[in-house]
């Protein structure tokens, strides 16, 4: 499946849910978001549909992101689905690591395949205040469960913002150099109502100025998924992340950078995203979504669910203006 302008359309983030555990200073929406009713949300069953037939169409990476995807109720059973899907090749989750201790080991279990976790703060009282109330050595016990239970590649992502964690790249630098962890460091984006917040933006360049103050900064190329041989991973460029690679000298895991403001990656994206409620949206920031759930819910034939897909594809602009006002949780970060 392709859009309008050539781009393969290989992956999928579906969000299972808008709730969460936390709640982080960027995804506080200003006026608050009302929560949707249990009907109105996709049920397993359903995600699996729209996954098979996204299959059938060139997916072949399927993240779950949320709200908090671990607190859906048996999850794990959704996961466990989709990792039967012929054609899906890579499944993932995106999770605040608040639960994972408790789930890393059935999620695992049931085939999900790479983690990463959200964590802004090292410093238990920063993070509580970042995330709302959280608590920073459930986050880091969750990361040591995964790593003992056999998830590989597992990243961490900080958002660095100015004023508040700024300060602390250089020691999410060095959880790369003891742990096989990937690191990366995404730029803040301020988008919709919260652009008076663009102060808090800190370019890439500036936070692998002060990480070199560790070491050379090693290239190592573009971020692929792990379930691929190496070989299919230096050939097939479709299934790329936004990611640039990097290693300090002698260090277990990576580093990576996620450029959405300097060094914007629209060119290369490669996504559609579903919505907890049922939309099929074409692109984070700009609008454009197509209603799979009254399709499904409907009388849905392989044609109409896959019609929905190709018109969602078309729907995906070349590139997004970078200022539309997005709903993290609805959509799914
Ligand atoms: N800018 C950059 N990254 C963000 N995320 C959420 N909101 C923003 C923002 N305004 C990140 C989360 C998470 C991922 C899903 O998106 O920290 O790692």
């Amino acid at each position: 499946m392709q859009d309008r302008f050539q781009r393969n359309v290989t992956r999928l983030r579906v969000s299972v849910t808008d709730l969460c555990n936390l709640s982080c200073v960027y995804c506080r929406p200003s006026q608050g978001v009302p929560h949707l009713e249990r009907k109105d949300i996709l049920s397993f069953e359903e995600i699996a549909t729209v996954v098979k037939y996204g299959a059938e169409l060139g997916i072949r990476s399927v993240r779950l992101t949320g709200g908090e995807p671990i607190t859906r109720r048996n999850v794990e059973r959704l996961v466990a689905s989709l990792s039967k899907i012929p054609g899906i090749e890579d499944l993932a989750m995106t999770t605040n690591g608040v639960l994972l201790r408790q789930y890393a080991a059935v999620l695992k279990e049931a085939g999900l395949m790479r983690l990463n976790v959200s964590l802004d703060s090292l410093r238990a009282d920063r993070f509580r205040q970042i995330t709302g109330g959280g608590s920073i050595s459930d986050v880091l016990q969750g990361i040591e469960e995964a790593l003992r239970v056999g998830f590989q590649e597992t990243k961490v992502n900080m958002v660095v913002m100015r004023g508040t964690n700024e300060d602390e790249v250089e020691e999410f630098a060095r959880m790369s150099l003891e742990k096989p962890l990937e690191v990366r460091f995404i730029e803040y984006m301020a988008f919709g109502c919260r652009m008076i917040e663009e102060r808090k933006f800190v370019p890439s360049k500036e936070v692998m100025k002060r990480i070199s103050r560790l070491g050379e900064l090693i290239p190592v190329g573009r971020d692929r998924p792990l379930s691929l041989s190496n070989e299919d991973r230096s050939k097939d460029l479709s299934l790329r992340g936004p990611a640039r690679l990097y290693r300090l000298k002698g260090a277990a895991g990576t580093l990576g950078f996620i450029s959405p403001v300097s060094q914007p990656f629209c060119g290369d994206c490669n996504r559609l995203r579903l919505t907890s409620e049922g939309k099929l949206r074409a692109c984070l920031l700009a609008g454009g979504e197509v209603d799979i759930r009254a399709i499904l819910r409907g009388n849905p034939t392989p044609e109409t669910i896959k019609r929905a897909f190709l018109e969602a594809a078309v729907l995906k602009p070349a590139e997004h203006s970078g200022t539309g006002e997005a709903v993290m949780c609805r959509i799914g970060g």
